[in-house]
This record gives structure tokens, sequence and C-alpha cells, in this order.
């Protein structure tokens, strides 16, 4: 295989960059990533002088680069993860959303449309998506499955959905092969803090205020980040085309209940004395219309493709906030920003 990862310098491409580089010697990987602010080549720096890995600094909306890189590494396969990800600016900010996520996404699918249309055997272009296409849950019982309706009520989960209807378009008006992945919220190393897990770590160990949107009653689905490129990894190997997978751990909290976690677990480690990090929750104004629960019914992962989650979620915290106290560098790094300085260190 010849795999062109899009985003892979970003929290999730940098598994699965660094799971199919170090697990498939004979693959080449090839990580276009324009490195906007959520790109981090430091999450890469023990994989990027593989010799079957390859670095390219570009926007997918950029044909005459996807051109390029297509026919100068034979690209057999696309892992499609670029995207502007953070739900709140997509609130402040919708356009940009559009243009990657959107726009970029269908580029690339042109582009793999004009490079792979005389023979599709053997290709695959793979779109890495999101359960908030489905839209929001009551509190109870209901899981998302794949033939949950999609319902996206953010900009950001309006442009993701869109982009998975382009991807679904072409497999049925092109026959491109095609599969789709909806995952839960993932969580883990190099995950930036601006999204609420490494957010409050990072908070916590300065001693700030933890912002807790309206009464932290939300839920989330959490998911280790290994066990998501493991199951992405099982998808590229063994998915069918034009099927759809839901991914995720079975493991719902409420904002408020996974904080207080935080903390507790924050101050026996920082030898802080009991109950002192909650002191920092502080509830602030909601989010506009923020998604009441999300939770993701992964059945077809495990009977289909004979995935299921290895990280409980008392051992992927508890090693998420060990890598982050024990990689002080990259939150400084990210924080300052210095971070961006590594692609012309590494790559000039
Ligand atoms: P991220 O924001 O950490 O990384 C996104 C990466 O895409 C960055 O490296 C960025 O530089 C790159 N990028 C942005 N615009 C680009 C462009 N125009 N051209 C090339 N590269 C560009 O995101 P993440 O959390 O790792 O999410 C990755 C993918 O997985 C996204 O598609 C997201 O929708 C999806 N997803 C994320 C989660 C989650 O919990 N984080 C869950 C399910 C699905
Ligand atoms: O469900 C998958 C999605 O999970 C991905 O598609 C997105 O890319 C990813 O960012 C994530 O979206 P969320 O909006 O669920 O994640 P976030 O970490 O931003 O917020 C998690 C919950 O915590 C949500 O209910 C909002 C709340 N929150 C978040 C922040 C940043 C707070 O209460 N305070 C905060 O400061």
């Amino acid at each position: 295989m010849n795999i062109l990862i899009t985003g892979g310098a970003g929290f999730i491409g940098s598994h699965i960059v660094r799971r199919l580089v170090t697990h498939y010697p004979a693959y080449q990987i090839i990580n276009l990533d324009l490195l906007t602010y959520a790109g981090n080549l430091e999450n890469l720096k023990d994989v990027d002088q593989s010799p079957n890995y390859t670095f390219v600094k570009g926007d997918i909306g950029d044909e005459s680069l996807l051109d390029e890189i297509f026919t100068k590494h034979n690209i057999t396969h696309v892992v499609h993860l670029a995207a502007e990800s953070h739900v709140d600016r997509s609130i402040k900010d919708p356009l940009v959303f559009i243009k990657t996520n959107v726009l970029g996404t269908a580029n690339l699918l042109q582009v793999a449309k004009k490079h792979w249309q005389e023979n599709y055997e053997g290709k695959l272009f793979y779109q890495v998506s999101t359960d908030e296409v489905y839209g929001s849950l009551n509190m109870g019982f209901d899981l998302f499955t794949e033939k949950t309706a999609y319902d996206p009520r953010s900009p950001y989960s309006a442009s993701k959905a869109s982009a998975d209807h382009f991807v679904r378009a072409f497999y049925h008006t092109y026959h491109m092969p095609v599969v789709i992945s909806n995952c839960s919220n993932n969580y883990g190393p190099n995950h930036f803090p601006e999204k609420l897990i490494p957010l409050f770590i990072h908070n916590i160990i300065q001693k700030k205020s933890l912002p807790v949107y309206g009464k932290g009653e939300n839920i989330r689905d959490w998911l280790y980040v290994e066990d998501h490129a493991r199951a992405i990894d099982c998808i590229l190997h063994k998915g069918q085309p034009g099927e759809t997978y839901n991914i995720g751990g079975h493991n719902e909290w409420t904002n408020i209940d996974l904080i207080k976690l935080l903390c507790d677990i924050m101050d026996r480690k920082l030898g802080r004395s009991a109950g002192e990090s909650r002191e920092l929750i502080t509830y602030v104004t909601d989010r506009a219309g923020h998604d009441l629960r999300y939770a993701i019914d992964a059945t077809k992962m495990e009977v289909e493709l004979d995935w299921l989650p290895v990280e409980t979620f008392e051992t992927g915290i508890e090693k998420t906030i060990d890598w982050y106290l024990n990689n002080k560098e990259w939150l400084d790094h990210v924080t300052s920003g210095s971070y961006q300085e590594y692609y012309s260190k590494m790559y000039h």
C-alpha cells in the first residue's frame, strides 16, 4: 500500500502515522498536513526519520499538489483525517470549516477519482469522521448506530456530515471504493490543549480555573486514541467498500463527573491535598447549541471486524495524565507557540 494520510501531524493522525509506519515497514506512508495551529510535527519526532515515511507540507485544497503526490508516490489508499476539528472554533468562524472539511474533502475525492478511475482495483478512500454527524441523544439508553439518520447541529458537525455525503456520493455515482468511520470523543497523548481533557490537565497543573460549560451535565463517550488508531488499521485492511463503521468505547461520562475524576487523580499525582483542584471548577456560559449526549453502538466493529477497545477508562486516563506530566516540554512548546518552529528545523 502507498497510503496518503491527510492531517497526520494532528492529534489522531499522528497516532495513525506512527502505527502504520512502525507496523507495516513495506507500506509507504505519505503524510500531507498544512500545519495549521493544530498540526505539530513534534508529535512524530520518534518516526520522522523512518525510510517508509514522507512528510509533505500542504493543503488538501491544492489540486496540483495532490496531483503531484498521487503521481510521484503512486497512491493506492487515502486515509483522510485533515480537518478543522474544534466545535467552539466552528461556532466563531464556520467558513474555514466549510473550506477545509467540505471543499477540501471534495477536492481530495476529485483528485483520487482522476488518478484511480481507470482501475479502482486495490484502491480505497477512507473518510475518518465523527459521531457528531448523528446529532444529539437524550439522556437514556439510546445509542448511535450506523443506521441513525444524520442530524448535525454545529457548524463543525454540519461540515463533517457534508463531507461524508460527498464520500458516499462518489461511491454511488462513480463506484469509487470508500469506507467511512464515525468515532466518539478521543483522548490521549498529543491532544491539543483546547479540547476538554488536555485543557483541564494543563489548567490543573497551572492552578488555573476549569471552565465548565453550563451545568456540566452533557455526556460524551470517551475512547483512548490508540484504540481508535487500531480500529482505523482494522477498517483499512478489512473494511468493506461502501460501508460505515461506528467506533466507540461504551464509556459515557457526564462532563462534571469526568472533571472531578481528573481533579482527584491530578491531586494524587501532584501531591496536592484531596479536593484542592476541584476548587478550580468554574461554571461558565454554555456552548451555543451544546449537544446533550453522544453514545456509540460499536457492535458492528466487534462482530464484523473483531475489534474491541483494549484500554479501560481507568488505565487510559492514568496513561494520559502521566503522559502530560512527563512531557511538560511538549505542553510548553504548544502553549508558547514554539512547536511551529519544528518544521523549519526539520525540513529546511
Ligand atoms: P486535529 O485538529 O488535532 O488535527 C487536524 C490536522 O489537520 C492538523 O494536523 C492540521 O494541521 C491538519 N489540517 C487542517 N487543515 C488542513 C488542510 N487544509 N490541509 C491539510 N491539513 C490540514 O484533529 P483530530 O482531533 O486529530 O481529528 C482528526 C480527524 O478525526 C478529523 O477529521 C476529525 O473530524 C476526526 N475525529 C476526531 C475525533 C476527536 O475526538 N478528536 C473524534 C472523531 C473523529
Ligand atoms: O465526538 C467526537 C468529537 O469530539 C470530535 O468530532 C471533535 O473533533 C472533538 O473536538 C470532540 O468534540 P467535543 O465538542 O465533544 O469535544 P470538546 O473537548 O471540545 O468538549 C467535550 C465536552 O466538554 C463538551 O460537552 C463541551 C465541554 N467543555 C469543553 C471545553 C473545551 C467544557 O465544559 N469546557 C471546556 O472548556
